[in-house]
């Protein structure tokens, strides 16, 4: 077997049967290569440390994967959502799934991450002044369409007009969540007028009756096959993102101890109050009443 058709990189059909890499292409003087395609140059451009401490590379590689995930995540999550409005099939879904896979590399990272000590991280830190993750614009997206909203976190962006009227309409959009109570509404499930018709830039409060609705959804699963799943896809999305913010917790508490954040915050407290936050309130209750 070739094994070549995997990879749109990769040796393609009708490999010889010796393997030769003299088969490969290898002039690409007059046609796009593997590093055009990709525009390598402008990635290897991006990776800029300003001074000479080893760990420095890490710590930008890390948050350029991140932001790449973070990016992926975000155009998945909006198609989804653009599907999902006009009800539940299989290709929201499964763009569901991949930003559950997708979620699981960027905690991944932390692994890696973890790798740097805090006399490492010193011999950086005062390289990216009040630069901070806080400040990154697909994280507030990623919060924003999962329905995490504050107009504060909009702040950072102000500056930026092509950074902050995405995030701006995103904060006046409906969440992945409010589409869902819809079609639970559409399917006859009883959701409040009031909560169909919410301040959707203003953080989900949970509903008695909305709780009543997932129950009868997750009491019965056969009959409501399409809801379940896309109830137990945002669950797994949610569980995702709290071992992400979990693991960056303790990485920042093990490197930079409780000292202020670059960005501003106190640091740890800070993001140990974002632990709390609960983006689907009434599909974790579901489980206490079933
Ligand atoms: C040792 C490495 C890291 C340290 C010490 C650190 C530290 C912090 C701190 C203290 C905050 C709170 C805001 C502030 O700066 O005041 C924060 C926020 C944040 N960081 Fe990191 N961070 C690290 C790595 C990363 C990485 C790799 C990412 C990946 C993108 C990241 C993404 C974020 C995001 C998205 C926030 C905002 C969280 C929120 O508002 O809920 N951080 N970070």
């Amino acid at each position: 077997m070739s094994g070549g058709s995997g990879c749109p990189f990769g040796p393609g059909e009708g490999v010889p049967a010796e393997h030769s890499a003299e088969q490969a292409h290898r002039d690409f003087s007059r046609s796009l290569s593997y590093g055009d395609y990709l525009h390598l140059d402008e990635l290897r451009s991006a990776h800029q440390p300003v001074t000479e401490a080893h760990d420095e590379h890490l710590f930008i590689a890390i948050h350029h994967v991140s932001e790449v995930w973070l990016s992926l995540i975000v155009r998945e999550l909006q198609a989804a959502m653009a599907l999902l409005e006009g009800g539940i099939t299989d290709a929201p879904l499964k763009m569901l799934t991949r930003v559950v896979r997708a979620q699981e590399q960027l905690t991944a990272a932390w692994d890696v991450l973890r790798t740097m000590t805090p006399a490492d991280y010193l011999q950086f830190r005062s390289a990216f002044g009040q630069a901070s993750g806080f400040q990154s614009q697909n994280y507030r997206m990623v919060e924003f369409l999962l329905g995490n909203r504050n107009p504060t976190l909009l702040g950072p962006h102000a500056h930026r007009p092509d950074l902050h009227g995405p995030l701006l309409a995103a904060l006046h959009a409906p969440s992945v969540y409010d589409l869902a109570l819809r079609l639970l509404a559409a399917r006859g499930l009883n959701v409040p007028a009031e909560v169909l018709g919410r301040d959707v830039s203003r953080p989900y409060v949970a509903d008695p009756a909305v709780l009543d609705a997932w129950l009868t959804v997750y009491r019965d699963p056969e009959r409501h096959w399409d809801l379940y799943e896309l109830a137990e896809k945002l669950v797994d999305v949610e569980d995702n993102f709290r071992r992400w913010r979990f693991n960056h917790l303790t990485t920042v508490e093990r490197t930079i101890g409780f000292r202020r954040g670059s960005g501003g915050t106190s640091g740890v407290g800070y993001l140990r109050e974002a632990l709390d936050t609960v983006l689907f309130p009434e599909l974790w209750d579901v489980r206490t009443h079933l």
